[in-house]
């Protein structure tokens, strides 16, 4: 290659790697594979490794660059970095806005900007003539910490401004300003910072309590090398002093940014009207879950540049904004003691047992430790105050020791060599993070667990029996296996204590409806692991009979559209294990049905070749009856989220699914969407917006200590 086609194919990588992070960290959308991205990277540092007379400052390649500092220089902002007050009810909000059109006259019609409260660190970028200058903590808002070499690593903050293209939105400036201050979150998304834990514990180094604490440790890493490795983001939300370009809104500003290459919020939006502006926050308080970042509010903003001014600023606040807070997701509680369950399949988990702690309007008392693993890697003791967060459907989870608050007395905990129901060793599979009881038969805390299951709503739902009578009957020897419930009789119940003769007469009932039950629903009963209520449902519909399934050979099963080979597997061991095929024996002779009618008679093929996953409560039917109706129009339904998912169905209170789909950009339908792609107009029941629950957000200390010294 001559000079100048080196210097031609520089240009040429440089602008394409820029493009990619552009569609990458800005519109959320990559369209190269990382290998790809990553093949360019390497051509473009070999190239530049070969001629470094053409490597330049604004190189993709010079994110890491300097040598680590031994303090950061203070930077004076030449306009103060405002903070912003609370809100916290929606009568907050109405106060906020009734002062506002008080000092504004009365009559004045003011727009709103509402955008969701990222929880990370407030920045400051200056940018001189497109080129990226200076960046700076926002510090107590009028002195922060010179953190460029830092916020270089960050891939979304650009390096380099082009003027932007306004063709589709002439109201925006067309050139680049001389200069511009624009201001915006460093944060962390959620899955990142859990996988940034992970390998900090893994390492045996401290972890951080959440991702804001993640985030600003991650910044204020005297060795930028140190920061590039840390997963950081950046969203821009307004700017400080602007010279060149004449902006006169919020809304206008986020539309310039975009187009200067800003990440921008996609989740940003104007009203004119506050009940709107009042809807659009109750509706992000129900979803917060669904955002792939930790949400701790949403901000207002007066739209209009003049009437921001006319407002002006109080203390730190200014009159023009305000944050509406939502319910805090975190509490530190002490935790009391240990002690460990054994579930259904013999894994035993441990469970933390706190101090009573508020979060988010609920007590919470136990919260899951995950495994043995996750306590020695955090150091978690008895005694510890422990962080514990609280987040959607998910169970509560202990974070992580608060180091800072022992006084010695906490004590290292154990993981119990032996099976606390049934005394057998607990055993430990290579690479597997779990520990099991292995003694299936005879272990009756496994019993009690398959029994709770076996009546549960999905499977043979049994009205009457739950987990008090399933450890009672355990208890008592009149439960066995879970097929001994269909041979209970009247006598054997008599005398103990609460079971009178009706209550007697309507639990045997129950039990007897139960035989009833259409075969799938047995399987989802017997606990087959990874066999939900979709795969039960697609073995029926494919092999007709228990026996055909029990006979399936694992190839056979692989067939399946539906049935992956883990699954396959499973199902294979489960009944090549004579316990479980006596178990099925003395089901039959009890008169179950093992034998399915196909349950869906195919009506269209509207949705032939789409996959989806059903989460959440739907408005009009339930997730079995959605997915029936989904497979009755050529589609697919599977228990989890992936790439290969064409659409998740969600209803209320639907969570970890919905946020994968999200994450993984893939598009979110409610009910009456479904039925629209189906081709079904809704019934005005399904037309009708879920029945929310909407809390009302309560004040919350500041909570959150940092773990990181
Ligand atoms: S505006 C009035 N917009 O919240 C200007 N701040 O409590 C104040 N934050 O220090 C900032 N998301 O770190 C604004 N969309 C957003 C924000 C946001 C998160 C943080 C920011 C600020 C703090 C104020």
């Amino acid at each position: 290659m001559s000079q100048t086609d080196i210097f031609q194919r520089i240009n040429e990588l440089r602008t394409l790697i820029r493009r990619y992070d552009y569609h990458y960290y800005v519109l959320d959308d990559p369209i190269v594979s990382d290998a790809e991205y990553d093949a360019l990277m390497a051509e473009l540092r070999a190239l530049e490794a070969a001629h470094p007379e053409l490597i330049t400052p604004d190189s993709p390649t010079q994110r890491v660059s300097g040598t680590p500092a031994s303090q950061f220089a203070k930077v004076r902002h030449p306009q103060p970095m405002l903070s912003l007050g609370n809100a916290f009810s929606r009568s907050d909000l109405v106060a906020w806005r009734d002062r506002a059109l008080r000092l504004l006259g009365n009559d004045a019609a003011i727009a709103c900007v509402v955008e969701p409260k990222i929880d990370g660190l407030a920045i400051a970028l200056t940018f001189r003539d497109g080129q990226f200058i200076q960046g700076a903590t926002r510090g107590d808002g009028e002195i922060g910490e010179d953190v460029t070499a830092n916020l270089r690593t960050i891939s979304s903050i650009p390096l380099v401004l082009y003027p932007p293209d306004n063709t589709s939105d002439p109201d925006l400036p067309a050139t680049l300003p001389t200069m511009i201050e624009v201001r915006g979150e460093v944060y962390m998304r959620t899955a990142d910072f859990e996988a940034l834990n992970d390998r900090l514990a893994a390492a045996g180094e401290k972890i951080f309590a959440n991702p804001r604490n993640a985030a600003a440790g991650s910044l204020r890493q005297k060795d930028p090398a140190i920061t590039a490795a840390r997963p950081l983001r950046f969203f821009a939300y307004g700017v400080g002093p602007v010279e060149g370009v004449n902006l006169t809104s919020q809304w206008q500003t986020l539309r310039y940014l975009r187009a200067l290459g800003f990440p921008v919020n996609q989740d940003a939006r104007r009203f004119t009207d506050f009940d709107q502006v009042l809807a659009y926050c109750d509706e992000w308080m129900a979803r917060r879950d669904s955002l792939p970042y930790e949400a701790d509010g949403m901000v207002i903003k007066i739209d209009d540049f003049a009437q921001q001014r006319e407002l002006g600023v109080v203390g730190r606040d200014p009159r023009w904004a305000i944050a509406f807070k939502f319910p805090a997701r975190e509490a530190i509680t002490r935790l009391l003691d240990i002690t460990v369950n054994v579930g259904r399949t013999g894994v035993v988990t441990p469970n933390a047992e706190l101090e009573p702690v508020q979060i988010g309007g609920v007590t919470v008392r136990n919260a899951s430790l995950h495994n043995a693993d996750y306590i020695t890697q955090r150091d978690i003791r008895i005694g510890d105050y422990v962080i514990v967060k609280r987040a959607g459907d998910v169970i509560p989870y202990v974070v992580g020791p608060v180091v800072a608050r022992r006084d010695g007395s906490e004590r290292p905990w154990q993981f119990p060599s032996h099976c606390p129901a049934c005394g057998s060793p607990l055993e430990r599979e290579e690479g597997e993070a779990a520990w099991r009881c292995n003694n299936f038969s005879i272990c009756p805390a496994q019993l009690v667990r398959r029994v709770e299951h076996f009546v549960s709503r999905a499977a043979l739902d049994i009205v009457g029996m739950g987990e008090r009578q399933a450890e009672l009957f355990v208890q008592l020897g009149l439960v066995r296996d879970v097929a001994d419930l269909f041979y209970l009789k009247a006598e054997q119940l008599e005398g103990i204590e609460g079971f009178g003769p009706k209550r007697i007469a309507n639990l045997l009932a129950a039990i007897d409806a139960a035989r009833q039950r259409p075969l799938d629903r047995l399987i989802v009963g017997l606990g087959i692991r990874y066999v939900g209520t979709v795969a039960a449902q697609t073995l029926v519909n494919a092999l007709g009979s228990l026996d055909a399934i029990m006979n399936a050979r694992q190839e056979e099963l692989e067939q399946i559209p539906g049935i992956g080979p883990v699954a396959a597997a499973s199902i294979v061991d489960f009944f090549s294990r004579p316990e479980n095929r006596a178990l099925i024996e003395k089901l039959r002779a009890a008169g179950l049905r093992l034998n399915g009618a196909p349950q869906h008679e195919r009506q269209s093929d509207s949705l032939a070749g789409k996959t989806f996953v059903i989460t959440g409560t739907l408005p009009s039917m339930t997730r079995e009856q959605a997915s029936a109706l989904i497979i009755a129009h050529g589609g697919k339904v599977t228990d989890n989220v992936s790439k290969k998912t064409s659409y998740v169905v969600a209803g209320t209170n639907a969570g970890s699914k919905l946020a994968k789909a999200t994450q993984l950009n893939i598009p979110v339908l409610d009910e009456a969407s479904l039925l629209a792609l189906i081709g079904i107009a809704p019934t005005s029941a399904a037309a009708q917006p879920a029945p929310e629950e909407t809390p009302t957000a309560t004040e919350s200390g500041q909570l959150s200590l940092p773990l990181e010294q």
